[in-house]
């Protein structure tokens, strides 16, 4: 006997389209978002003050009609205030949100990570039928800089503070001469941090993408620590045996192709008893539906940008942004560790802490 067919309770789908309707709130917020932080006008409401939309075109080379839709737009959906002669000011959550660039509530940049892979959905469904990829070199500018613009201020405001708070680590990165690498490290503003923190140790930074390197080049230069820093593009499984006393692996690991040869890389690379770190997201330990709301920003990212980016360079082990700590352990005793511990870390962004341990000497 088969069932009768279900109608549908009215609340249930009054209340679903209630919550499509606040996503497409939500991504008219994202794009306006990147408008405004793309074209300085956010920027520019920040640093000369409240405007009109003729004044804020003239001071940002932009076209006034578009400029006047946008504030609009902004003020209406309470991003922006807005005075009785339509001057329109950036209040101050948002303002540092938005526009300060040193903060760890600095969010703009997500917007250019989501518009990276939104301008990239018809080579995102073709590959979802191929089984094809979409590398991070072709997500581009947009999802490089936001990637670097997010992590930013956590490398240089809270690593130093945690690192410290590790004491077998702390000990050994402080040794005069030690000697760091820094593997997927885009922008190098982590391995900026991490020679900033440790003004005795040696700091190399590795990145497949030739336009990160160019970067991090860039950062290191103005660092003025050009002596002990140094950037080069590689791939990270061809990392050469060596005496590293730390091999770090931040917000990568999910993304490569072939991770176990990565980590299997960096383990022959490590000196005797060190030990690799690598942060990835702090996803919980195994899948459950309806997830909060880390595990759903990080499915997003996941179908958007880090699944088909990793896919995109066969064979792959295809991770994913949602790289559970069993998947990594897997990896890493894949790779020849001996084992895997969470940092005592807490409370860092969307991350966890990870050491892969060698073999004691
Ligand atoms: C999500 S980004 C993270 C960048 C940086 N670590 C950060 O925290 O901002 C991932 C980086 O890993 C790099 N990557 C991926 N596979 C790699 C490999 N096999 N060797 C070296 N770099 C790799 C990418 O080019 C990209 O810059």
């Amino acid at each position: 006997m088969t069932s009768p067919p279900q109608v549908p309770d009215r609340r249930d789908t009054d209340a679903f389209g209630e919550r499509v309707l606040s996503a497409a709130l939500g991504m008219t917020d994202m794009l306006a978002i990147y408008l405004g932080d793309r074209l300085g006008w956010y920027r520019s409401l920040s640093a000369d003050g409240p405007a009109t939309a003729e004044e804020l075109a003239r001071r940002t080379g932009t076209h006034p009609r578009y400029a006047r839709e946008w504030l609009e737009q902004q003020a209406v959906n309470a991003v922006l205030a807005v005075d009785e002669d339509r001057r329109f000011s950036l209040p101050p959550g948002a303002e540092e949100v938005l526009t300060d660039r040193s903060s760890l509530s600095y969010m703009a940049p997500l917007a250019r990570m989501l518009a990276a892979a939104a301008g990239q959905l018809p080579a995102l469904l073709e590959a979802y039928r191929s089984g094809g990829g979409v590398s991070w070199s072709q997500f581009g500018a947009d999802a490089r800089e936001s990637q670097a613009d997010m992590n930013r201020p956590w490398y240089e405001k809270a690593l130093p503070e945690a690192l410290k708070g590790v004491a077998s680590l702390d000990v050994v990165l402080s040794r005069p001469g030690a000697r760091i690498a820094d593997v997927g490290c885009g922008a190098g503003w982590s391995s900026l941090a991490l020679a900033r923190t440790y003004p005795a140790a040696v700091v190399e930074g590795v990145d497949i993408d030739a336009p990160s390197i160019g970067l991090a080049l860039g950062n290191a230069a103005a660092s003025g620590m050009t002596d002990r820093l140094t950037f080069r593009c590689a791939d990270a499984e061809e990392l050469a045996a060596d005496s590293y006393d730390a091999i770090f692996a931040f917000e990568c690991v999910h993304d490569m192709p072939r991770p176990v040869d990565v980590l299997a890389a960096a383990r022959r690379a490590l000196a005797p008893g060190r030990t690799m770190i690598v942060m990835d997201e702090a996803v919980a330990e195994s899948f459950s539906a309806p997830g909060d709301e880390l595990e759903r920003l990080m499915y997003g990212f996941s179908l958007l940008i880090c699944l088909p980016d990793g896919l995109s360079h066969p064979p792959s082990a295809g991770t994913g942004t949602v790289m559970r700590p069993a998947t990594l352990r897997q990896y890493a005793l894949d790779a020849g560790f001996t084992g895997m511990n969470v940092l005592p870390i807490s409370a860092f962004g969307f991350w966890r802490f990870y050491e892969l341990t060698t073999a004691p000497v």
